[in-house]
């Protein structure tokens, strides 16, 4: 089978054909899909039909596999496979209904954020559900020159679910245990990344509540918030920007080193029913660009 790599979105993303997910991959065929996932950051996959060891195997060819922090959306038999559904079974949801309408990279909030992520769909609405990403190297490149040197050396602060807003439903304050807090220090982290592998430099602040940018360090806080601010809109343009509409037995990866996503379940209409299988490999820390 001949594996075909076709552009699809603006200047990232690309779809992927000729490839058997379910099947061992020749080293020639892993190795065109592992470049294409670093040059593209994000590649489709149609068409598939995966058991969750099949699922789980690939997963396995970005990295380790880390299982979600919350048990009881682990699959049963693959725990580092996570549910994501909008359905409920006997009053309790399946999964996880919204894993993220926000901008954000998976796992920032860590010392060490993820690499890939990938997610299965099991199942997908008529309308609705679409997951949008956004190319933060494109983003980085666009900056004019004196913003580029002026970002240089800054750091941010990272904390899981923070808000200004101490009684934010979502934020940390109301949603998390104290174990959970607990285990969910701040972190801080560049505002420019150097890609481990590609060397490309990206813009690596989200404006989503579970990235939870503080602000940056050694800045005063309304220095800070221009700043973020600048940022955030400057990588919210269409121009980065690419909108993935999903078909049953689709496989999306995604490059969280260079990229954000969001996704757009807190749209999905009552009627319309999104269940996937997600897998998220360990990155290694990041360093600045
Ligand atoms: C995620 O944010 O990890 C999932 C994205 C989606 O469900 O579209």
């Amino acid at each position: 089978m001949t594996i075909t790599v076709r552009r699809i979105g603006p200047g990232f993303a690309a779809e992927i054909s000729g490839v058997d997910l379910s099947t061992p991959l020749s080293e020639d065929n892993w190795e065109r899909i592992y470049q294409a996932f670093l040059e593209h950051k994000v590649i489709a996959f149609h068409d598939q039909a995966l058991s969750a060891a099949e699922f789980h195997k690939f997963g396995e060819r970005f990295g380790t596999i880390e299982p979600h922090t919350v048990e009881m959306y682990r699959h049963a038999e693959r725990p580092g496979i996570t549910l994501l559904s909008n359905r409920t079974e006997l009053g309790r949801p399946k999964g996880i209904k919204d894993a993220g309408s926000h901008w954000h990279s998976d796992y920032s909030y860590k010392a060490v954020p993820a690499k890939a992520t990938m997610l299965y769909a099991l199942e997908t609405p008529d309308e609705g559900g679409d997951t949008l990403f956004g190319d933060l190297a494109a983003a980085y490149q666009a900056l004019p020159k004196a913003t580029k040197a002026s970002l240089h050396g800054l750091q941010a602060r990272h904390h899981y679910r923070w808000d200004e807003n101490r009684n934010h439903p979502e934020g940390r304050w109301r949603l998390l245990t104290q174990t959970e807090r607990d285990q969910t220090p701040e972190v801080v982290h560049p505002v420019v990344r150097r890609h481990p592998e590609t060397g490309e430099l990206s813009i690596f602040v989200f404006p989503g509540l579970t990235s939870g940018v503080k602000g940056i360090v050694g800045k005063a806080p309304g220095e800070s918030r221009a700043l973020l601010q600048g940022l955030y809109e400057h990588c919210d343009q269409a121009a980065f920007h690419f909108r993935y509409k999903w078909r049953k037995g689709d496989v999306l990866v995604w490059d969280n080193r260079a990229t954000m996503h969001c996704a757009t379940t807190d749209k999905l209409a009552p009627d319309q029913f999104r269940s996937m299988w997600r897998i998220n490999t360990t990155g290694t820390a990041p360093v600045p660009g």
